[in-house]
């Protein structure tokens, strides 16, 4: 909004991230957001506070609160009123309130009634950015909606204005009712999250059948009706939106008495589900039966690259899974270490990939960073015990790898049948292998 030319204050109760803020830095990983955090510090247009009366005098009022999944799957609503109550008494008539959270549908209209008290308006306006891609998602998105109420052209005229910029390049903006602009979110996570889990659902078969699973996504790709993206197999999805959003989205259509037309989604969580435990078969597979004491290697704990982000990372669930499997687990992720450590600080965690491999039986990749599709298998080769790779994400180059004397397992085909009397590579002892790297 500041790189727009807008004054913009941003508010929070949480003050160490206010103060990280105002000296511009980013409370996480994001590319780009530093520099951008900095340039609209040092315009002057861009400030930060704790208290909400620096709201006040604002003609309009964003509200970007978390909605996490509470214990019973639905939606968390409660940093999301909590603002809104404490905000009320800096509204003005003719001001504008902005809903930017990812709310179940009907709360908009609650809102509404809330802000409307004040003479006050309020408008419905969902983002759909992608982390790692946050800043280019916000500033040329795919489409722009607008919930307003019937005939609220001042809200929209508005927005517009706000937009102006975004707007010039011709982007497709709708203006709907409130419940549109709420399941708008919602249903394009839901049907992300089905994608995905149609491909792993496929992956199935193709592990059975003896298919290519990345060949069977790139000639479905190729029907412009279908389309490649999102079709990538693998260890399925996580972070912070896609997993709770279908969780509260179910919940919510259970409240409306509509639960069956959401009932396909409980399946796409299971199939999702489903994926982690085959790495952990697999990697019990490899292991004769047994994981118990196994030193098992992990590339990647974020929940995709580009990212710091671990909530509900399918890679970090692996890692726990195995660690209560009485594995002895050493990790590597170029960004996420440090929010991995605070959710599960048993592990032996490495500033190199490399090193996090050293002495290994077995290593897992579980997160695509371009860094370890640009590993090379033969100094690989030369840190583990045993030369087995199990790719989650189907992002290295098998040939490559097997040419190196490993054996590469991938999510979405079969187990290749382990050479006739095959026996673990035998390495030097680990005194020797320090001397010689
Ligand atoms: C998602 C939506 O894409 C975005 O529009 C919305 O605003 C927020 O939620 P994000 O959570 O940043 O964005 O991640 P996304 O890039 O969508 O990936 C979600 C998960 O799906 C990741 O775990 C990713 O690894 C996985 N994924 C994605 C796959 O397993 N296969 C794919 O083909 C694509």
């Amino acid at each position: 909004m500041a790189s727009l030319g807008h004054d913009v204050v941003g508010i929070d109760v949480d003050a160490p991230k206010i103060a990280d803020l105002a000296a511009g830095r980013a409370p996480f990983y994001e590319p780009g957001l530093p520099e951008f955090l900095e340039a609209g510090v040092a315009t002057g247009r861009l400030s930060f506070d704790t208290d909400m009366e620096a709201a006040r005098g604002a003609s309009m009022h964003f509200l970007a609160l978390g909605t996490p999944q509470a214990p019973s799957g639905a939606a968390d609503l409660s940093y999301l009123f909590t603002a809104v109550t404490e905000l009320l008494p800096v509204l003005r008539p003719g001001t504008l309130v902005v809903g930017k959270s990812t709310v179940p549908v009907g709360v908009a209209a609650q809102l509404a009634v809330l802000v409307e008290s004040t003479g006050a308006r309020l408008a419905w306006n969902p983002e759909f950015l992608r982390e790692g891609h946050a800043i280019k998602d916000t500033l040329e998105p795919d489409r722009m909606v607008y919930g307003v109420r019937e005939g609220d052209e001042q809200s929209v005229a508005m927005l517009d204005e706000l937009y102006a910029p975004i707007l010039a390049s011709g982007v497709s903006r709708m203006v709907t009712d409130y419940a549109t602009a709420e399941l708008v979110k919602v249903a394009a996570n839901a049907f992300l999250a089905t994608k995905i889990s149609f491909i792993n659902a496929m992956a199935e078969i193709a592990e059975v059948a003896g298919a290519d699973i990345s060949q069977l996504a790139d000639a479905l790709g190729q029907d412009p009706r279908i389309g490649r993206r999102f079709l990538n197999a693998g260890l399925g999805f996580g972070g912070g939106c896609l997993p709770k959003d279908i969780r509260g989205f179910i919940a919510r259509a259970d409240e409306l008495g509509v639960g069956e037309s959401l009932g396909f989604l409980r399946e796409v969580e299971a199939i999702n589900l489903r994926r982690r435990d085959r790495v952990v078969q697999l990697a019990r597979e490899e292991s004769k039966g047994s994981l118990a004491g196994v030193r098992v290697a992990i590339l990647g704990l974020a929940f995709k690259p580009m990212s710091d982000d671990v909530r509900d990372s399918p890679a970090l669930d692996v890692a726990r899974r195995l660690l209560d499997e009485g594995v002895d687990v050493a990790a590597h992720d170029p960004e996420a270490i440090e929010k991995a450590r605070l959710s599960v600080p048993e592990l032996d965690y490495h500033g190199s990939a490399l090193d996090a491999l050293d002495g290994g039986d077995l290593l897992l990749v579980l997160t695509e960073w371009s860094d370890y599709a640009a590993l090379d298998p033969v100094a690989a080769a030369s840190r583990v015990r045993t030369r087995t790779v199990i790719d989650a994400r189907g992002c290295l180059d098998a040939d490559r790898w097997r040419a190196a004397g490993w054996r590469v397992l991938a999510l979405g085909r079969a187990v290749p049948v382990r050479a006739e009397g095959a026996r673990p590579v035998p390495t030097a002892p680990r005194a020797t292998q320090l001397v010689s790297r």
